[in-house]
């Protein structure tokens, strides 16, 4: 069964049984206290919380997804058979309770009715763990009961702690519960032989984990208390890369259609063997892989948050295709492929093709610059003594962009010791001396950013809004970076702007910062914001509570610009003095970006 085959079966089964299919959300959560999706039920938190109807919004409380999702956790693990990045989660939901939701009977009927009559799984090697009971969350004797019931013998049955069999919240507070997981016994012959061997064996994978259904019923909440919630929700997850290597007896995703073609093509512009070099060939088909949804959702290499774990992630395909001796740009087929392979399932891969490679080029051009200096630096060091001081991991971080990971990568391939501390101490000395290294640690938005950073915020809301007037409303942030000296903005414009516009733009905000126009902060909620008239570019990102800042002529009551934004920024525009364009030049396809500074 290939991967198409896979995902259709598992949404035509639950449609069939009154489920609503629910596209994918994008890796970018709305949440923003977390960085990446990393399971289906995220999309429906709020529905899970009863803050919510899905009635009102899916019509339907049962509905169905196959969910891109990426976990950051696992980079290091990557390389084995089970660890990915970026995988794919099918999932079911029951979302509150009338005549029609449904609990935990009928979520264990229908997945054992899925794996064994639609798939075609033995019953008999079924095993499922269950909750056995922890604090004030009691034994879930209900699923055993469920799970005699529908035929699974209680020596297949354990009882697991909290540690396996309670899952969520994804971040500090929110829905989570119980849980009972599924789990195949794929075969003596992968097993260890310990007579206590099953579900969550520490010695071996012969029983491997393919479904966890969640009984959702309590909210973590802001002191880590177990409220109950006013509704039960199901919420189950499959990993669907594990599943689909299960029914075609692989141990892993790459050797399935998921990664064949990509495979095959590494062999041959490489010269060498998957089987001899699975991990260097995993990491990259991996990495590869998470890289083209993660810029495809928005991301772009930086040095902070969901960029840096993108940078990470790009850096390591480079270093590691080097350990395969291949060229520049080798990775331009295999992206391709992986675009090719996905296009169907997440359009947006094949829509943004072109930022998605653009972007892989230039963070190898930005990388390569210094690799080969910085590996010989680390030589170099090594030729007297048996490690890395915390200012030389530094400075590799800071002078030849090595994520820190990289570093910790290669001393541990040489065997050599680096100093963390010592490093962290030499990272916090340099960002309370730069405020571009304060930008990077606090996430980027400037919470720490100081006067000037509030000016250049400032001065960044007053270029937007310039743009707009004289270029067009059709001119839209893609990004933007501060640091003590400039501001960096990013935009959505076809041609390279002329002088004269550049010029006028200059003129009108030099004219705004003259007239001393007052910059308020008002606090509101999301949707009131954008009523408001607000600019809100990354609408996806932002938390339920907003900050609007407001730029406007205290006489005329006149509004130049009126932003959703972090912050923070200046009371009055007189406190900028002189702004100007100090470059503009092409960032990507369609996208221009300027540098200009304040004096
Ligand atoms: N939310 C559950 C998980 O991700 C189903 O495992």
């Amino acid at each position: 069964m290939d991967s198409y085959e896979l995902r259709k079966l598992f949404l035509d089964f639950f449609a069939e049984r009154g489920h609503k299919i629910i596209p994918s959300s994008s890796l970018l959560p709305t949440d923003p206290s977390v960085l990446f999706t990393t399971a289906g039920m995220q999309q429906f938190s709020l529905y899970l919380s009863g803050k919510k109807d899905p009635i009102k919004d899916f019509n339907s409380r049962h509905i169905a997804t196959c969910q891109k999702c990426f976990r950051t956790g696992d980079i290091e693990e990557i390389g084995d058979d089970t660890h990915h990045t970026f995988f794919e989660m099918l999932g079911n939901w029951s979302i509150g309770q009338d005549e029609t939701g449904y609990f935990k009977e009928d979520a264990i009927k229908y997945a054992l009715e899925f794996l064994v009559n639609k798939l075609g799984l033995d019953k008999k090697k079924i095993h499922v763990t269950v909750f056995k009971g922890e604090g004030s969350i009691a034994r879930d004797e209900e699923a055993i009961n469920i799970w005699l019931k529908y035929g699974i013998p209680l020596e297949r049955i354990k009882e697991c702690s909290k540690k396996d069999n309670f899952w969520g919240p994804v971040s500090d507070t929110g829905p989570c519960g119980p849980c009972s997981e599924i789990h195949y016994d794929r075969g003596e012959e992968l097993g260890c032989g310990r007579p206590d061997c099953g579900p969550n064996c520490e010695y071996c994978k012969r029983v491997v984990e393919i479904w966890n259904l969640v009984f959702m019923q309590y909210f973590k909440n802001d002191s880590g208390e177990y409220e109950l919630l006013s509704q039960k929700n199901i919420d189950t997850g499959i990993g669907f890369e594990r599943l689909l290597s299960l029914l075609n007896q692989k141990s892993a995703a790459y050797e399935t259609d998921l990664f064949a073609d990509f495979i095959s093509k590494l062999e041959e512009i490489s010269g060498h063997k998957y089987l001899e070099n699975k991990k260097a060939f995993r990491i990259i088909a991996d990495h590869i892989r998470s890289s083209v949804f993660v810029i495809s959702d928005g991301v772009e290499p930086s040095n902070v948050g969901q960029g840096y774990v993108l940078r990470r992630l790009l850096r390591r395909v480079i270093r590691y295709g080097k350990t395969l001796e291949l060229d520049q740009q080798f990775y331009l087929p295999l992206v391709d492929i992986i675009i090719n392979k996905y296009k169907d399932i997440y359009l947006n891969v094949f829509t943004r093709q072109e930022s998605i490679i653009d972007a892989i080029k230039k963070e190898e051009y930005k990388f390569e610059a210094t690799l080969e200096k910085g590996l010989s630096i680390i030589e170099k060091i090594l030729l007297t003594k048996k490690e890395l001081t915390g200012e030389e991991v530094f400075d590799l971080y800071q002078s030849y962009g090595f994520p820190l990971e990289l570093t910790q990568e290669i001393a541990e391939e040489k065997g050599i010791n680096i100093n963390i501390d010592e490093f962290n101490s030499a990272l916090e000395k340099h960002q309370s001396i730069s405020r571009a290294g304060a930008e990077k640690k606090f996430g980027g938005v400037g919470k720490d950013a100081g006067e000037e950073g509030a000016k250049l915020h400032t001065a960044t809301h007053l270029l937007h809004a310039a743009l707009r007037k004289i270029l067009g409303e059709h001119v839209q942030q893609m990004g933007s970076d501060i640091n003590t000296e400039r501001l960096r903005f990013d935009f959505k414009h076809a041609q390279k702007m002329t002088p004269e516009e550049i010029k006028q733009v200059e003129d009108l905000i030099n004219l705004k910062i003259k007239e001393d126009l007052e910059v308020k902060k008002e606090e509101m909620n999301l949707d009131e914001a954008l009523k408001s008239g607000a600019i809100a570019f990354f609408k996806e990102k932002y938390p339920d509570q907003v900050y609007v800042w407001t730029i406007f002529n205290p006489d005329s009551k006149e509004v130049f610009s009126k932003e959703i934004c972090a912050g923070p920024h200046v009371e009055k525009t007189s406190q900028l003095k002189l702004f100007k364009i100090i470059k503009e030049e092409s960032s990507s396809a369609g996208v221009r970006r300027i540098k200009a500074v304040i004096n």
